[in-house]
């Protein structure tokens, strides 16, 4: 391809690659909607379940669908005996990550998934991607690093609240519940970005919705996309104490270096949904009496920011400035924060491969603009100095 016969834009940064109902992002002025809702709202006042509906269905369930929904959801989050065992023998020192992404590929295979090469696929039905993920990040702690036995989900706790409990054993309490849900809520979309981008490719050659996620996964996995949240905890721990905040950010601004959790592409203003985290975990602190994650945090947040403001770019908190410390302050150890972002942002994902697929499929397939060398003779190997 020639420059003069297309668009060229490294990144695809600032090309516009298909239509979407799903997810608005008001970079500008710090918002974001779920089919038209604010974050805010739903983060406050809505549930992981009922946005899932939200965001497959396209408007909010009324009451009676809304149950029926929540049944069917709980019901499916039993793992297979076949996954437990897959989830107990895989390699130990792999990262959850790639457990994650082996066993969704295998699901398909188990689940008997309808592989439907058509338009319509049954994923909304079996719903077992999006409720078996955190089932199986929850087993993955069991079995890997807690060394426990299979816990069985319960049918009258949250989507999240599930999560915890089938992680730790024991019931979490209301609070702790319902936070990890609305955490699951801010993170379960966020428009064309590279993991669901990832999925739409995939399910734009009508592969099923299992490979989709299970590609999503990958992308997600890489260090420029998930993983934001473990390195500001280990900010969080190389600095140690709120008094040693200053000689920290002296020494990371006179290396340029990125402070994490800070900043965001989309966003110039503060990102909407770390208003929302940073309350959660200002209450998560508060309940537990151990406010050090919390004080480092905010010391961190004030020094960066009256730093960049004086050199006249102003940065601000990313949802992932606080959300590493609400998990670990929930129990979750850092090498399940990346699997816990993936069984949020299955729902996501999900609705994008059904719009990819119902709303006018069309296969992805850019150019690339040569730059290797002009056509030249083949020489037999005999003949090469
Ligand atoms: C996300 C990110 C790549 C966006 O970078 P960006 O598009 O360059 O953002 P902006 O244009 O608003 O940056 C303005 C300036 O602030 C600097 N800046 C932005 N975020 C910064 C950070 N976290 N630490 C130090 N400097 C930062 C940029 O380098 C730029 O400086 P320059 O003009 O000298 O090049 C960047 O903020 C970052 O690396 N953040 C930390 C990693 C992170 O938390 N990622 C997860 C995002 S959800």
């Amino acid at each position: 391809m020639s420059l003069e016969s297309g668009t060229y834009s490294k990144g695809l940064e600032g090309i516009i690659a298909d239509e979407t109902t799903i997810c608005r992002v008001d970079g500008p002025h710090g918002k974001l909607f779920y089919r038209g809702y604010p974050i805010d709202d739903l983060a406050r006042h809505s549930d992981f379940e009922e946005i899932t509906y939200l965001l497959l269905y396209e408007k909010l369930p009324t009451a009676a669908e809304l149950e029926e929904w929540r049944t069917r959801m709980r019901a499916s989050r039993d793992i297979p005996i076949e996954v437990q065992i897959m989830i107990r023998t895989f390699p130990a020192d792999a990262h959850p990550m790639q457990l994650l992404q082996s066993v969704i590929a295998y699901l398909s295979v188990y689940i008997k998934h309808t592989i439907q090469h058509s338009v319509h696929c049954n994923c909304r039905d079996t719903l077992h991607q999006i409720v078996q993920m955190a089932s199986v990040v929850a087993t993955s702690f069991r079995f890997r690093t807690a060394k426990a036995p299979y816990v069985s989900p319960r049918m009258d706790l949250s989507h999240g609240g599930n999560f915890l409990y089938m992680m730790r054993g024991t019931e979490p309490q209301d609070y702790e519940a319902r936070i990890m849900d609305s955490c699951l809520v801010l993170h379960a979309e966020h428009e064309f970005n590279a993991s669901t981008f990832t999925a739409r490719v995939v399910a734009s050659t009508m592969s099923t919705c299992y490979c989709s996620i299970a590609a999503a996964i990958g992308a997600l996995f890489g260090q420029l996309h998930g993983g934001a949240n473990e390195r500001v905890l280990d900010m969080v721990e190389e600095i140690g104490t709120k008094e040693g905040v200053g000689a920290w950010m002296d020494k990371a601004i006179a290396e340029k270096r990125k402070v994490p959790g800070m900043g965001h592409r989309e966003y110039k203003v503060r990102d909407p949904r770390s208003y929302v985290i940073e309350e959660y975990l200002k209450e998560l602190s508060e309940k537990k009496g151990d406010g050090r994650y919390y004080g480092i945090l905010k010391e961190i947040e004030k020094q960066f920011r009256e730093r960049m403001e004086e050199k006249g770019k102003p940065v601000y908190p990313n949802v992932d400035f606080y959300s590493g410390a609400v998990y670990s302050l929930l129990g979750i150890p850092k090498i399940l924060f990346t699997p816990v972002f993936a069984m949020a942002r299955v729902a996501g994902w999900l609705a994008h491969v059904l719009e990819q697929r119902e709303h006018g499929n069309r296969i992805y397939r850019p150019e690339s603009l040569y730059k290797g060398p002009e056509e030249r003779p083949y020489v037999p190997v005999q003949r090469r100095a």
